[in-house]
This record gives C-alpha cells, structure tokens and sequence, in this order.
C-alpha cells in the first residue's frame, strides 16, 4: 500500500524542522504498514496517538520558531495548525471505532494527503523567511 518517502525536495532548509518532518514520516508509515499488516484496532489506534502527539509537538516548535522570526502569518497558520488538530481527533475516533479495513483507509489517505501538503505547500511559505532569521542568529 502507498507510503510517504522522505525526498530532498521536501527540506524547508532548517535541520530540526526536517528531522521533524521525517520523525513524522517514520510514525504515519508505522501506522500504515500497522493495517496493512491488520494488526488490529489497539495497534492502530497507539500508532496514531504517537503521529497525533508528535505532530502536535512539531507544530508548537514551529510556531514558537515563527514567534521567534518575527513570521508576518503566523496567525495563520496557527489557524491551520488547529484546524489539523480537530480533524486529527475526529479521526482518531474513526480510528478506534472502525471494524472496516474501509475506514482505516480513509485515515490512511487523510493523512497522507495532510502531511504531503503540509511539508511540500505550507512548510515551504516560512521556509526563507525563517532560514532568513535563524541563520542570522546562528
Ligand atoms: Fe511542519
């Protein structure tokens, strides 16, 4: 079944941001290898929380980062970034409430198609900007 593959064109051009980015990757593709291996609904649901907790820690370093750089739209994607955190609960209860391979499938695509997004469009808005101040920091 797909996966998501780190790829050079997905660096934002900061290490720890893509350190988290990959850590990311590595926890969506455990879960995914998790149904295709259909190792049941506790397995599933404990690989998600470990993507949804990381994901929420990754978000609070970016934000703070943006803080830091003085990042104009930073409002925005602070919106975004919760926007995510309510859909990834709702599917956290998707998650755990599915008896079909159906539904995790729907969780799959949603969060591949999320984290696609997130590091290939959204990230690559901040990624001068913050390159910008932190290398001037440095
Ligand atoms: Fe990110």
């Amino acid at each position: 079944m797909q996966r998501i593959e780190w790829t050079p064109e997905m660096s934002v051009g900061i290490d720890i941001i893509d350190e988290d980015h990959r850590r990311l990757i590595v926890l969506l593709n455990d879960y995914i290898d998790a149904v295709d291996a259909d190792e049941g609904v506790f397995v599933f649901d404990s690989l998600f929380c470990e993507f949804f907790d990381y994901t929420g820690y990754h978000f609070a370093r970016e934000e703070e980062m943006m803080a830091k750089a003085g990042y104009p739209d930073l409002e925005e994607h602070r919106r975004g970034h919760q926007t995510i955190i309510e859909q990834l609960e709702g599917m956290r209860r998707k998650v755990m409430l599915s008896v079909s391979a159906g539904m995790q499938d729907e969780v799959r695509a949603f969060l591949l198609d999320w984290l696609w997004v997130h590091i290939m469009i959204k990230d690559q808005a901040y990624a001068a900007s913050l390159q910008d101040h932190f290398s001037k920091a440095a």
